[in-house]
């Protein structure tokens, strides 16, 4: 892929966090979400590209836009999009933290093509993929990962999502005395927080989404560490429509080459104010923004901070 797409794509996560960021704490999820979904698409639909949403807001029934398997761009190189106009609607509807739009683009076929169902996740700031694995158990794996750290397990902080669905977990990562850090929302960011150095997260651990889980894959494939995945089906319809994927193997645990290989772009910009990134600001003159884009192919991470002259009440391209 042309290494210049990486610099349009931050236009692309910027303009969806400008637009949420206008519903910052107004207790409208919807709203928020639609509006940053239009703007992706329109600013999507400017790149030079011929790209096919894999990863997007629902399947064709259910999602107007940027459905599974929608084609977007103006023409060119094809490629396979993951995108998500807003990680986090519920923490912009209430102000809270970590809300950003996230889209990441890879050559046709390099991303796992995920239904929108629950994904149990584990993942570590470590390359070596035997320390820890959903294969063991999760007990196993934070004393593994304590002793990898060189580390006592009381030094380890592990991040879950605050949801009755892992009160067992919780129990068992409290036995073990290590520490816990619980997320009302966003694991893609709390994902990302747990491989690198500088952020007080060793691991995450449970079960999120499933789009949520290739967006964070295709950010570890640019930055690094570990993350494994596996899709957990609720009903006969989710059964059905994973099928419909292409999914055999329905216990199958996807390790990161699974979930995203290959040349990867990666955009992310922050609609709130979080651990990775700060959150929209607006000032009498200009909003500022900033994002973060990575690729694969060379690691190269560059820090975007945008001011953008314009009125965002317009939202011009
Ligand atoms: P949305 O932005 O779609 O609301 O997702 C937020 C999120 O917290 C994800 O980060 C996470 O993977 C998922 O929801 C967890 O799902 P649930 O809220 O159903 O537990």
């Amino acid at each position: 892929m042309d290494r210049n797409l990486a610099i349009e794509l931050v236009r692309v996560s910027e303009f969806a966090a400008l637009a949420a960021s206008k519903h910052i704490g107004r207790g409208n999820e919807k709203a928020a979400d639609q509006a940053a979904v239009d703007a992706m698409r329109k600013c999507l639909n400017s790149l030079t590209i011929s790209g096919t949403v894999v990863i997007g807001e629902g399947e064709r029934d259910e999602a107007p836009m940027l459905y599974i398997g929608e084609q977007v761009g103006s023409g060119g190189p094809k490629v396979d999009i993951a995108l998500d106009p807003l990680e986090g609607t519920t923490i912009t509807a209430k102000g809270g933290e970590n809300a950003m739009a996230v889209i990441a683009l890879a050559q046709e076929g390099g991303f796992l093509n995920a239904p929108d169902v629950y994904m149990r996740k584990i993942s570590t700031n470590t390359d070596d993929v035997s320390v820890v694995s959903l294969d063991q158990d999760l007990k196993f794996n934070i004393i593994e990962l304590a002793k990898f750290n060189k580390v006592n397990v009381e030094d380890l902080v592990i991040c879950i999502l605050d949801r009755e669905r892992h009160n067992n977990e919780i129990e068992i990562i409290r036995s073990t005395g290590a520490r816990i850090k619980m997320i009302n929302d966003g694991d893609v960011s709390a994902v990302i927080s747990s491989v690198v150095t500088n952020s007080n997260i060793d691991m995450y651990y449970g079960i999120g989404g499933a789009p949520e889980g290739v967006l964070a894959a295709a950010a570890l494939q640019c930055i690094g560490g570990t993350i494994e995945g596996q899709l957990l089906f609720n009903n006969d319809d989710e059964i059905k429509r994973a099928k419909q994927t292409g999914i055999q193997n329905l216990d199958k645990i996807y390790k990161l080459n699974d979930l995203a290989q290959g040349d990867i772009m990666f955009s992310a910009t922050g609609v709130t104010d979080g651990t990775m990134l700060k959150g929209v600001k607006i000032t009498k003159n200009y909003a500022e923004t900033h994002s973060i884009i990575m690729r694969s192919t060379t690691g190269t991470i560059r820090h975007i901070n945008g001011e953008h002259n314009f009125n965002i009440k317009k939202l011009e391209i």
